[in-house]
């Protein structure tokens, strides 16, 4: 792992993110499970997307009746920037937890969700931020978290 936090240093930066910008992260990922649709599972994600150019795009998971069509919050934050044009990304923070305000766990991304990852990061460089809270968190790379993974390089 390449880091575990559980104080908050504001000279610090990590893969080249500051302090500032992970708290923005990760408050923007709060803010995001708000409005998680999660009525079969009652389990809240939140994400936030940091962009090549520094735009915050958020995401929170949507669950339905049939529940295969259930999308996470990481995809949907994906998603909504690729729709958008946007395809150049830095970092994801990642906030989950069953239904309420407290987050009581880690929330790490699915096998899907990883996937979707390395279709458009670079697995060495683009940083996972799986928080508690601002001042608790984990900060690992695509690569830890999917390692050897199967992306476009394969296929040019
Ligand atoms: N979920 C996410 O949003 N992201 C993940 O990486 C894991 C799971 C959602 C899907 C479903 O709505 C709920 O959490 C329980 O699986």
């Amino acid at each position: 792992m390449e880091s575990i936090h559980q104080k908050s240093i504001d000279t610090e930066s990590i893969g080249g993110l500051t302090q500032t910008v992970i708290e923005e992260l990760i408050t923007a990922a709060v803010d995001a499970r708000k409005k998680s649709y999660s009525p079969y599972s009652h389990y809240q994600v939140g994400a936030a997307l940091l962009t090549g150019d520094g735009q915050i795009i958020t995401g929170c998971n949507i669950e339905n009746a049939a529940y295969g069509p259930t999308n996470c919050a990481e995809r949907t934050a994906f998603f909504k920037a690729v729709s958008d044009g946007i395809r150049v990304f830095r970092a994801i923070a990642i906030v989950g937890s069953p239904e309420g305000d407290e987050l009581t766990q880690y929330a790490y991304p699915c096998g899907v969700c990883r996937q979707v990852m390395m279709e458009f990061c670079n697995p060495v460089n683009f940083r996972i931020i799986i928080a508690k809270s601002v001042e608790d968190y984990r900060v690992m790379t695509l690569q830890e978290l999917l390692p050897e993974g199967f992306g476009p390089d394969n296929l040019a």
